[in-house]
């Protein structure tokens, strides 16, 4: 038998992979296991973000992310210095939570402090980052920088949304709501509602009438 026969049984017509041509031991010494995989760990992934509130430019690099790890975790800042919020952390999570209950290998977390720290406890490596335009590139790559230092087994990884979400974020949306713009197409249907609602339940607040 040649030396570069398939070493493994395959069903008929599958894909014959590189690794498939290598005998077992070599296949072994340098790194690929008996799945043709090698020897990749998995790779669990957070998505880090505040979120406030989700958008489909968000739900467009979700979509992306959960095909290229194994496991992502959408982890919602609780940032007390970032003032301003229309969502409350829990909201949040509970609006991501139903905009990605079909994809099996999504879940939705909060975290509080260094998000390297929660990359430990979570024991992913890797965290997702969208990019949209050059103007994101200077922050993120600030970001990516200070966390490998911080924790250098974990990998930043850039992903970019649809082109038609390159204009879109989460501080836009806030501010098209505030004003009674249109929102669709930017945010899903049920975020669209909640937004609506936020900002009339700001309004009413801030004419009501204080009581003695
Ligand atoms: O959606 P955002 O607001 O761009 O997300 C920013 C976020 C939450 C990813 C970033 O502020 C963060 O990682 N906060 C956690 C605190 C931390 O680790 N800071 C050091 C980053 S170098």
């Amino acid at each position: 038998m040649s030396r570069l026969a398939p070493t493994r049984s395959r069903e008929p017509g599958a894909r014959l992979l590189p690794s498939d041509c290598l005998p077992p031991w070599l296949r072994h010494k340098i790194g690929l296991d008996l799945a043709g995989r090698g020897q990749l760990k998995q790779i669990i992934a957070i998505y880090p973000g505040s979120f406030d509130p989700v958008t489909n430019g968000h739900l467009d690099l979700i979509n992306r992310g959960c095909k290229l790890f194994d496991r992502l975790i959408i982890a919602v800042a609780q940032n007390p210095d970032k003032g301003g919020a229309l969502f409350c952390v829990e909201e949040r999570v509970e609006m991501l939570k139903a905009m990605t209950a079909q994809i099996e290998n999504v879940t939705v977390d909060s975290f509080e402090g260094l998000l390297m720290n929660y990359c430990i406890e979570k024991n992913a490596n890797a965290v997702l980052r969208g990019i949209r335009a050059v103007s994101d590139y200077e922050f993120e790559l600030q970001m990516a920088l200070m966390n490998r230092k911080i924790e250098p087994r974990v990998e930043t990884v850039f992903m970019m949304p649809a082109e038609k979400y390159s204009y879109l974020s989460s501080r836009i949306v806030r501010e098209i709501a505030s004003f009674g713009g249109p929102l669709a197409g930017l945010v899903p249907d049920m975020v669209e509602q909640r937004l609506h609602r936020r900002i009339q339940e700001q309004r009413s607040a801030a004419f009501a009438i204080p009581s003695k």
